[in-house]
């Protein structure tokens, strides 16, 4: 599950969202959506999961045979496939920054570096070329089922990429200038506070844990029987959290340190990165630098194959579980989807950057109505269906392992699954629309 959670949503998202929404008061609502929406659904998805012992559609099949309730499978299989159209865009630009590092690129003066970001970014075809090498790459592991190996070098690369975030934070707080931007993540300006905010909050925790899509669901159904459903949500929470809280203090400081503009969006982390590497050069030995960015960027591409391979998985079991396609075809078909879709949403940087829909470029057309939208919609209706439709003493059953754990809670946190989660959901929904 944190292999799932913990990826590019923290390390490149979180930052540059925070910078969007004006900093501390947006990360207050962070965490107030993590731990009142978002641990209940994923509580509740858990549930689900572990009840029906199967993936989304066929767990709910089994809860709920006949019933309407089967659209919010598919839903579920929607909604990853779209976030690994533009996830693998991003996936893409850690392929371009890891193959900067192999070659020592960082280390160079500084004026090389500037607007590198967005030299990259605008072209037409590196960009491409890149995604395309991170979409065959999450296409080849799912097809050749070499997950195992891909799981066991993940568990190497987590606690090397909580390292390394460590040290850029150190490293980070200390550049002259920084103190801004600590200030930013720290003191709350609740005048920026606005639905879009609140909104924005909740989609970055639902997008971070993975949540609304079935993956946990998923997960779930492979949990043994005394498995402790509260706990493994609340460590996923907190480790998804510190990650994402860590990565706000590695890169944060530095935008303020190099007169960047927090607000810029998407590029923010990419833009930041080459900075902090050059100083580090300066400062400390160019080889030194060099040797922390590669182990960073490996480590993030590793993250981000890891939720990747998540994303595409959901498709897959989809199409040859339900529609009997072999899984080749399946893997084919989906990649030949997100590559074309994921091609535009690189283009929305260059020579598409024109084409906008309420303001926004196509990358963050789909990168909003995934977190903000359909994500939330799916978490709500998974609470939904755990508070509404599943009969309660299984529901408790479930929740304390047929009453050896966590009894006490239980009536909170049923309290807070059946009328809080969807009710707040629905309010930041509502709000959005009329603000
Ligand atoms: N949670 C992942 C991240 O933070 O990078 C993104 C993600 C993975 C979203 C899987 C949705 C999903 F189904």
């Amino acid at each position: 599950m944190a292999g799932s959670a913990i990826g590019l949503g923290n390390i490149w998202r979180f930052p540059y969202v925070v910078g969007e929404h004006g900093g501390a008061a947006f990360i207050i609502l962070y965490l107030l959506s993590c731990f009142l929406l978002a641990l209940p659904i994923f509580i509740a998805e858990s549930i689900i999961g572990r009840r029906g012992r199967s993936n989304t559609y066929g767990s709910i099949k089994k809860l709920a045979p006949g019933t309407a309730w089967q659209w919010l499978g598919l839903l579920t299989i929607v909604s990853p496939i779209i976030i690994l159209s533009y996830y693998s865009v991003v996936g893409g630009w850690s392929v371009e920054y890891l193959f900067k590092a192999l070659a020592f690129d960082f280390t160079v003066p500084e004026e090389h570096i500037e607007g590198f970001f967005g030299r990259f970014i605008s072209s037409v075809w590196e960009p491409i070329i890149v995604h395309t090498i991170f979409i065959l790459i999450t296409a080849g592991v799912v097809l050749g089922g070499v997950k195992n190996g891909i799981e066991k070098f993940s568990k190497i690369c987590m606690p090397l990429l909580f390292l390394m975030i460590i040290i850029i934070v150190v490293y980070s707080v200390l550049l002259p200038g920084a103190e801004k931007g600590i200030s930013y993540l720290v003191k709350p300006d609740f005048s920026k506070l606005t639905a879009q905010t609140a909104t924005a909050a909740m989609g970055q925790a639902f997008f971070s844990l993975s949540l609304g899509v079935g993956t946990v669901l998923t997960y779930a159904s492979y949990m043994k029987e005394d498995e402790k459903i509260f706990a493994s949500g609340m460590g996923t929470a907190v480790a998804d959290l510190l990650f994402a809280i860590l990565a706000g203090f590695a890169i944060m400081p530095a935008v303020f340190a190099a007169g960047m503009e927090p607000g810029a969006g998407p590029g923010l982390v990419f833009d930041a990165l080459p900075f902090i590497f050059n100083q580090m050069g300066h400062t400390s030995a160019p080889w030194i630098s060099a040797i922390i960015s590669i182990i960073f960027f490996l480590s993030i591409l590793v993250a981000a194959l890891t939720s990747a391979i998540s994303m595409m998985e959901v498709g897959v079991a989809y199409l040859s579980e339900e529609k009997g396609l072999s899984r080749k075809k399946a893997v084919l078909l989906l990649t030949v989807f997100t590559w074309t879709v994921g091609v535009l949403c690189s283009l929305s940087f260059g020579p598409l950057a024109g084409v906008r829909l309420a303001g926004n470029s196509i990358f963050d057309c789909l990168d909003k109505l995934c977190s903000n939208w359909l994500l939330p919609l799916g978490g709500f209706l998974f609470t939904l269906f755990v508070g509404w439709k599943m009969p309660k003493p299984d529901v408790r059953d479930e929740f304390t392992n047929r009453g050896r754990c966590n009894t006490r809670i239980f009536k909170t946190v049923y309290f807070i699954m059946r009328y809080f989660a969807p009710v707040g959901i629905l309010i930041l929904f509502i709000s959005n629309l009329i603000f």
